[in-house]
């Protein structure tokens, strides 16, 4: 959507499904790095959560925005937190910024008593410049970054660049989440005046080869190219787009999350299948737009992809669970890894001895082989 002129408006579905997707890796990323927290014991240690497009804060109805989401999170959370969290909030629009800041103090008002949040005045500004400060005070400080979670939630797409997104995730722990809106994008393209736009969203002007394409095969390709861009650039050791689709199956944007942890992916895919679809929305990834919705990606279809991929190469078992998060909709793959062993699909190699069959959790280092079955061979020969 393209920024509505009043200070606060109607939250569509696809708003609430971000939101509810953004509390649910809350929920579990928060009290995830609190308890790593107790172990390192690191001076000045905190949780940063950074929203840089703000917002002011709740939609009509006192629908709540982004900026309150790791605020219930944490108050409500069963988890007793031992380590400050601290929320940064950025938004451009001064009436915005008023009205957010009023309602953070009637928040910290309700929230006498609870120690571990730290909330400092939202600040009125741009979301690009207010991170680096925020960046360079730490550095400066001797303060790491991280743990801290971005949150980007522009409008449109070309309101921070490619070099942020690596300012932020050169640092350890750190994680962004951030939109970018097909629908405004890819009617313009053609239009000249938004081409330094989009090159600073990519950090380079390699997405112009998608200007000749149309269709499924334009949107598959800038997708691709992003994702490569957030690797190669941004620094982004994973980097998952999630598609937000209307009821015609057309995607209105993507949600791209950004980890160098891979558990933190896996929190957010876990994040991701737990929203509940209502709303005349879908969501999807991309291996699954041309067949099904993800929700319906099962063990056994996992399990048909990993042989499909890997068949012939033996791999540790946490080396395909990497390839199953960072390539599949799944977000777990021990199961299907049953399934496999089951099926005689795959073969552990020398396990340690007393290892029942089915049993991988316990071994994340135990080499398997995946194996095509003669069956399944024959079928693919035979065009079964
Ligand atoms: C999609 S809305 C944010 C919604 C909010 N994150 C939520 O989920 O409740 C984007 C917000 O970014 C603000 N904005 C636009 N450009 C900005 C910039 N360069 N820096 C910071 N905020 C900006 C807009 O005024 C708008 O309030």
């Amino acid at each position: 959507m393209s920024d509505p002129k009043a200070t606060i408006y109607e939250a569509d579905p696809h708003t609430q499904a971000k939101h509810r997707i953004l509390r649910a890796y809350l929920e579990r990323w928060l009290p995830i790095l609190d308890r790593q927290a107790q172990v390192v014991k690191r001076a000045k240690h905190r949780l940063l959560y950074v929203d840089g497009f703000a917002g002011a804060g709740e939609y009509e109805d006192r629908v709540p925005g982004s900026p309150l989401i790791p605020i219930e999170t944490a108050v409500g959370h069963s988890h007793q937190f031992t380590c400050p969290i601290e929320i940064r909030l950025i938004e451009k629009r001064r009436d915005r910024v008023d009205h957010l800041r009023k309602l953070i103090k009637e928040k910290k008002a309700s929230l006498v008593g609870t120690a571990t949040l730290v909330i400092p005045d939202p600040i009125e500004g741009d979301c690009e410049e207010e991170v680096r400060k925020l960046v360079s005070a730490c550095t400066q400080n001797g303060q790491p970054l991280g743990p801290a979670f971005f949150f980007l939630d522009q409008f449109g797409y070309s309101s921070f660049s490619m070099d942020l997104v690596n300012t932020i995730l050169r640092n350890e722990i750190c994680e962004v989440f951030s939109y970018l809106n097909w629908n405004l994008l890819h009617p313009f393209m053609s239009d000249q005046t938004k081409h330094p736009g989009i090159t600073k969203a990519f950090g380079g002007d390699e997405w112009r080869q998608v200007l000749g394409l149309s269709g499924q095969e334009k949107e598959n390709r800038f997708r691709q190219v992003y994702l490569d861009a957030l690797r190669t650039r941004g620094g982004a050791r994973y980097a998952y787009p999630f598609a937000m689709r209307d009821s015609n199956n057309r995607v209105i944007y993507w949600l791209f999350f950004c980890t160098n942890n891979i558990r933190g992916l896996e929190e957010m895919k876990r994040a991701m299948w737990s929203v509940d679809r209502s709303g005349g929305f879908e969501f999807s990834d991309k291996f699954v737009s041309d067949r099904s919705s993800m929700f319906e990606y099962g063990d056994v279809d996992l399990a048909r992809d990993l042989v499909g991929e890997l068949a012939g190469q033996t791999l540790a078992v946490k080396d395909i669970g990497e390839y199953a998060l960072m390539n599949t909709p799944a977000y777990k793959y021990l199961e299907a890894l049953g399934v496999m062993e089951r099926e005689g699909q795959v073969r552990a190699v020398a396990p340690p001895t007393g290892r029942r069959a089915g049993a991988f959790k316990d071994f994340p280092n135990m080499l398997v082989e995946v194996r095509r079955l003669a069956k399944e061979t024959q079928g693919a020969l035979f065009g079964a």
